[in-house]
Parts: structure tokens; sequence; C-alpha cells
């Protein structure tokens, strides 16, 4: 088995379930920030999942956090994402420290992918893919995806290696939420 070391930011969330199902072949390296949720996801998986507990707003503790996951499990072989916008430079700095890795970049729905990558600078040995939350239409209404399609949307990304891989159908509405993803 090819065990790889896979960075999961906000893995405690949405992605929990993510972050359990790698874990049973590879090392995972979950970001977030409270204790409780965090511990929820490592228990499951105490052996191969590693907790890094850190606001990745704060450029000094991330940057620190991350080297010090390095140093203990090796480079990232693969990064997934889920980064706030209005984080600043969380998502750059997450490239900084993953120099060799595929880097899957999830972004919520009204998120404008071209805009997202234009932001960003990557170096030659890292590739650059990107998974968007879209929203359901059933019938007659429309909902946001369930955690289970978010989980299946990014691991059928990983495994088909798209460039840009929409889950679920684009949000055509900006203004039916007015969530900050
Ligand atoms: N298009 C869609 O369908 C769509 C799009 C977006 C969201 N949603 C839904 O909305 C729900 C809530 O969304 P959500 O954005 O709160 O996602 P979430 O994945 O449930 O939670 C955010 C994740 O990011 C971590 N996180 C957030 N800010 C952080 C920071 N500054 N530093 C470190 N880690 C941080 C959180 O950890 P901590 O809590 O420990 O900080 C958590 O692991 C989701 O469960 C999803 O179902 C749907």
């Amino acid at each position: 088995m090819n065990r790889k070391h896979i960075l999961l930011v906000g893995g405690t969330g949405m992605l929990a379930g993510l972050a359990s199902y790698l874990a049973i072949e590879h090392n995972v390296t979950v970001i977030g920030r409270n204790k409780e949720k965090m511990a929820s996801v490592v228990q499951r998986n105490p052996e191969t999942c590693h907790p890094l507990i850190v606001d990745y707003c704060d450029e000094e503790l991330l940057s620190n956090a991350l080297q010090r996951a390095v140093q203990k499990n090796g480079p990232f072989d693969r990064v997934i994402a889920w980064v706030h916008r209005g984080s600043g430079k969380a998502m750059q700095l997450i490239l900084n420290h993953s120099e060799t890795a595929e880097v899957i970049h999830i972004l919520g729905s009204r998120a404008n992918p071209e805009y997202e990558k234009r932001c960003l600078c990557f170096n030659e040995q890292q590739t650059y893919r990107q998974v968007q939350l879209g929203e359901m239409h059933e019938l007659a209404s429309v909902r946001w995806l369930t955690h289970d399609e978010i989980v299946k949307g990014v691991h059928d990304a990983i495994q088909n290696q798209d460039d840009y891989r929409l889950i679920g159908t684009r949000k055509d509405d900006v203004d039916v939420h007015s969530r900050n993803d």
C-alpha cells in the first residue's frame, strides 16, 4: 500500500467523513479549531489521524503548525483544503508548505474558480485542482448538499483527477443564502 501524508483543512466539519475514510489507508493531518470536534474525528482512527488545532487565519501559527506536521509525518502528498473566503493568506500559506503536493481546493457556491486560482501562486511541482460546492434541485425545491454528497464528490474528484469538478448544480441565485462560503 502506498501510504500518503494528506492534509485536510477544515476536516472536522462537513469533511469529517472524508477524514475517517482517508485515515484507513493514509496518514491524515486534520486542521480545525474546536477541540471537541477534533477529538471526535481523531478517535475514529487514532493511529493515523493527526490533529492540528490552529486558527488558519493566524499566519504565524498556521506556518508553524504546518512545519511541525511535515517534520513529524513527512511532506504532504495531497492537500484537501476547505478554507472560508476572507481568510487572508491561509490558502497561499498552505500551498507554500505543500511544495510537491496534489492540491484540491474546495470552493463554496459563490466563489469564482478562475479568480480563486488567479489569486494563488504555485510552484512547478504542485498540481492544483478545484472542487466547487453547488446545490441540489429536487422537484420544485433547491437545497444545499448533504455532508455525504460533499464527501462523495470530493472523493470522486480525488479518483478522477479533474481540474475542476462541480458537486451538484451551479448556484444561480446568490441571494437565496446569506452565507460567507
Ligand atoms: N453549496 C453547499 O452545499 C454548501 C456550501 C458551504 C457550506 N455548506 C453547508 O454548510 C455547513 C456549514 O458550513 P461550514 O463552512 O461551517 O463548513 P464545515 O465544514 O461544517 O465547518 C468548517 C470547517 O473548517 C474549520 N474552520 C473554519 N474556520 C477555521 C479557521 N479559522 N481555522 C481553522 N479551521 C477552521 C472548522 O473547524 P472548527 O469548527 O474547529 O473551527 C471545520 O472543520 C456545512 O456543514 C455544509 O453542509 C453547504
